[in-house]
């Protein structure tokens, strides 16, 4: 038997009991004639004792050695409250080192220094670390409620291809060359979604996978190249249907994981309230600094570029005024410029009083309509920015979420959902004047504005949602189109020729002529979920074995070159420049 316990289950009422431990050495300290080791393992740390002088090999074991211990269980004299062995200890009789380690690049604790491409080079050793290994088992929790939710509400768990033709969800596709067809490449699926709707083609009717995609797109804290999606699709559900499953499976994921009762239904905002409000699509609503619409006010004021101006917002940032000076104002014209939107307008509310240099150019009487609308108090800052709505929204909506941060606005722990509804069906480019799909093609436009679709595509709203939790886009779905007219008008409208339509999307196109039935579904994000309920805002911590901002995995290197045999075999030249 290589081990009676593990290490974080012995107890008091252990004491006397003979016992034998396996795990890694975590610490290990002298003290006079006896050697204190931290044993490790998934389960904990117990503390056990040798008498220096009667093991001989006590003074070759270093840390992340492996070592087994049989000894008995004793009371200590000094319990070590922080942790559940602490109360005792194992004075131990019988000492075997079963492996022993090389220094490892850095510590093996929760707290580390080590840098993340170090941890990364490392992944074993890090994943040794507990919190790694907490993180990883919330993780599997999560699984674990989706699989139990789903189940019981009469989903079918669906494997789809890996390799396959690509799917529509706007990102650089992955590509595998294929030896069979020289010159021909399958696509890794971005998601499984035109699998999913042939599955309700295929009568399915409940359909869900926890699913890997791959994207191949700019990386961010919350983005991996490969990732997994929890998907779910099925037929027969109004949008309200769909929604309420998916609050359900939200609410269990939290009870599993965390043992925390959410209250459903969420709120939900629509898209443009969103923006309006809270200059994103994805708010985080934990605290209430919002966007405010000045421009009936200020486009009256003498100030010519707000007198030219489509959109005029601001932000009303408490307690800040009299701290904030001029360097402080500069750096956040700097903000205003990554957005492309000129200079911001400051206004600080002091002694009762606006200050501003822009006041020469806003009477007395807008003056005092201003403070009236925003509900000035004293030291509130108003931050104005004009020009593009979107362009003046997402940068103030950026800004508020710095605020909300940096002046602890909301407790982090906490959460915040919501769905958002009535997407628009196209982003619109008012330079090209063209449009593109907003969520993916397939994406069913709402029933009230399909008369819109000839006349002004741009209006058109969608039968789509997306679950938000804490400014994150958790997760996202939709209705999708059905009815063959309208697939082809919406292909029509994106500029598709009857080509490109058949190239790209034939064999999924085909199906809808076979008595398609009404259908729609969502995918949750499951490592934002999981970032989320671990409360880090790095993807990567999540991850096992992830890759970098470069997509490169710096402890195997991948990508890598491939043999010169291999890249024959494929009929493929690399050129290097
Ligand atoms: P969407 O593209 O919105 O929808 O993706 C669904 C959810 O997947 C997560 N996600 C990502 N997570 C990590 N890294 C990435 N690169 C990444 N990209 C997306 C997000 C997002 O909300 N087929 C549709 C779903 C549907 O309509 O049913 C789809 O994939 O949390």
């Amino acid at each position: 038997m290589l081990r009676t316990h593990n290490n974080g289950e012995l107890r008091l009422s252990d004491v006397g009991k003979r016992v034998t431990l396996i795990g890694w050495v975590a610490k290990k300290r002298n003290l006079g004639s006896l050697v204190f080791i931290d044993l490790r393992d998934r389960w904990g740390y117990t503390q056990v004792i040798l008498q220096e002088d009667k093991f001989k090999d006590v003074a070759l074991i270093k840390n992340e050695y492996i070592i087994q211990v049989t000894g008995i269980v004793t009371k200590k004299e000094v319990a070590n409250k922080k942790l559940p062995t602490g109360e005792i200890e194992v004075s131990v009789e019988e000492l075997k080192i079963v492996n022993s380690s090389e220094l490892t690049p850095f510590i093996i604790a929760d707290e580390t220094d080590a840098l993340e491409d170090t941890r990364l080079k490392y992944r074993y050793l890090d994943l040794r670390r507990p919190i790694m290994q907490k993180m990883l088992m919330n993780r599997a929790k999560i699984s674990k409620a989706c699989h139990n939710y789903l189940d019981r509400n009469e989903f079918v768990e669906v494997e789809t291809p890996i390799l396959c033709l690509s799917t529509p969800e706007g990102a650089r596709d992955y590509i595998v060359p294929s030896r069979t067809r020289p010159g021909s490449f399958y696509a890794l699926p971005q998601s499984p979604q035109l699998f999913k709707q042939l599955l309700m083609v295929g009568g399915m009717e409940k359909y869900y996978q926890i699913a890997r995609c791959f994207r191949d797109e700019d990386l961010r804290a919350d983005r991996q190249p490969d990732f997994t999606q929890v998907d779910v699709e099925c037929s027969f559900m109004s949008q309200d249907d769909i929604m309420t499953l998916g609050e359900g499976l939200i609410a269990e994921i939290w009870k599993e994981a965390l043992g925390m009762e959410i209250k459903t239904p969420f709120r939900r905002f629509t898209y443009d309230y969103c923006i309006d409000t809270y200059g994103s699509d994805k708010p985080d609503t934990r605290f209430d600094i919002k966007l405010h619409d000045i421009s009936s006010i200020l486009k009256t004021s003498e100030f010519e570029v707000y007198k030219n101006a489509s959109t005029i917002r601001c932000i009303v940032v408490p307690s800040v005024a009299s701290k904030t000076s001029r360097k402080v104002q500069d750096n956040l014209d700097l903000h205003a410029k990554k957005f492309g939107i000129g200079k911001f307008g400051f206004f600080k509310y002091c002694n009762g009083k606006l200050e501003s240099s822009l006041l020469k150019f806003i009477n007395e009487e807008l003056q005092a309509q201003l403070v009236n609308e925003l509900a000035l108090k004293e030291d509130d800052l108003v931050i104005v920015g004009a020009g593009n709505r979107m362009r003046v929204c997402s940068c103030l909506g950026a800004l508020r979420c710095q605020y909300g941060k940096d002046l602890n606005l909301y407790d982090p722990k906490s959460y915040d959902f919501l769905w958002v509804v009535e997407f628009p069906l196209f982003d619109y480019n008012e330079e090209t004047k063209e449009i593109s799909p907003c969520h993916h093609p397939f994406t069913k436009p709402l029933d009230r504005d399909v008369s819109l679709l000839d006349t002004h595509p741009e209006k058109v709203y969608a039968a789509a949602y997306d679950i938000v939790i804490n400014g994150y886009e958790a997760g996202g779905g939709s209705l999708r189109i059905f009815d063959q007219t309208e697939q082809k008008k919406i292909f029509e409208l994106l500029g598709f020729t009857e080509e490109k339509i058949q190239k790209k999307f034939g064999w999924f196109v085909g199906a809808l002529k076979y008595g398609v039935p009404p259908h729609g579904g969502f995918a949750l994000g499951l490592d934002r979920v999981s970032m989320l309920i671990n409360q880090t805002d790095n993807i990567r911590d999540v991850i096992a074995f992830p890759k970098n901002l470069n997509a490169v995995c710096p402890m195997s290197n991948a990508p890598m070159p491939v043999d010169e045999q291999q890249l024959e075999d494929l009929k493929i030249k690399v050129e290097t420049k």
